[in-house]
């Protein structure tokens, strides 16, 4: 089975048709799905989705874009929500994003939030998903920060949609972290993702969607969903020479080992 690591399907344009695609992903052996909330809503509306899917799982957590109106008050939500939800299995989206460049005055501020909820992911056990966007160094530099003062921490989490050099991937994957591997893989000007999948063993991969973001080829443009990841399986197969059915395995064995289900 298909082990999607990375959606959101609580977005507003699954609002007609959520039910309908979310009812029939399994039977496009899509097994399990992390629907990941990226500030207190979404995280929320992640939380409900698991709660009435069985097949669903739930990460929660503030993306970088959205610290904005984050607080002390907030991280407690994310943290209880995390606590008294079972079907919660990771902190995120979390990370650094210098995508939008006016001003720089809004760093010092993600990477407050980054740290704060990397500490709430090593007080409550749970690994991270990691959005990183212009920003590789920074975001290295304070996940190994955090590795190195926590020797205890066995699977540190995913850096999610994986856009750096194949150099810095395999620096992520020594500190433990998975790559996380979506649509973009299958575009015709992805080389250095295509490099970077060649340069990484796949013990270190997740397969993930980012929908309804990010769709790959052939269906690129267009609202995507779980059930694309099979383009994705089979782009990394080729890239690898191995066949789809073992990438497929494999990233279900990695996805389970990293969540912990
Ligand atoms: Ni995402």
């Amino acid at each position: 089975m298909i082990f999607e690591t990375h959606a959101h399907y609580d977005d507003e344009c699954f609002d007609e048709d959520r039910e309908e695609l979310l009812s029939g992903l399994q039977e496009k052996n899509v097994g399990l799905v992390v629907n990941v909330g990226a500030d207190l809503e979404t995280s929320v509306n992640s939380v409900e989705l698991a709660k009435k899917w069985d097949y669903i799982y739930a990460a929660v957590g503030c993306h970088p874009d959205e610290v904005e109106g984050f607080d002390q008050e907030s991280l407690n939500k994310i943290k209880e929500m995390a606590i008294n939800n079972d079907k919660v299995v990771a902190i995120g989206e979390i990370g650094l994003d210098y995508y939008r460049k006016e001003g720089k005055d809004f760093i010092p501020n993600q990477k407050t939030w980054f740290r704060k909820q990397l500490d709430l992911a090593y007080e409550l056990k749970k690994p991270v998903i990691i959005h990183s966007r212009d920003a590789g160094q920074d975001t290295y530099d304070i996940l190994k920060e955090y590795i190195t003062s926590h020797k205890d921490i066995v699977n540190p989490g995913v850096v999610h949609c994986y856009s750096y050099s194949p150099e810095m991937a395999k620096e992520f994957v020594k500190l433990g972290f998975y790559i996380g591997v979506g649509g973009v893989v299958t575009f015709k000007k992805a080389k250095k993702l295509v490099d970077t999948v060649a340069q990484i063993d796949i013990e270190n991969i997740l397969v993930e969607t980012d929908s309804p973001y990010m769709s790959p080829e052939p269906n690129r443009g267009k609202r995507n969903n779980s059930a694309n990841i099979k383009y994705i399986i089979d782009k990394i197969a080729e890239i690898k020479g191995i066949s789809s059915d073992e990438v497929e395995r494999i990233t279900e064995e990695n996805a389970r080992k990293m969540y912990g289900l």
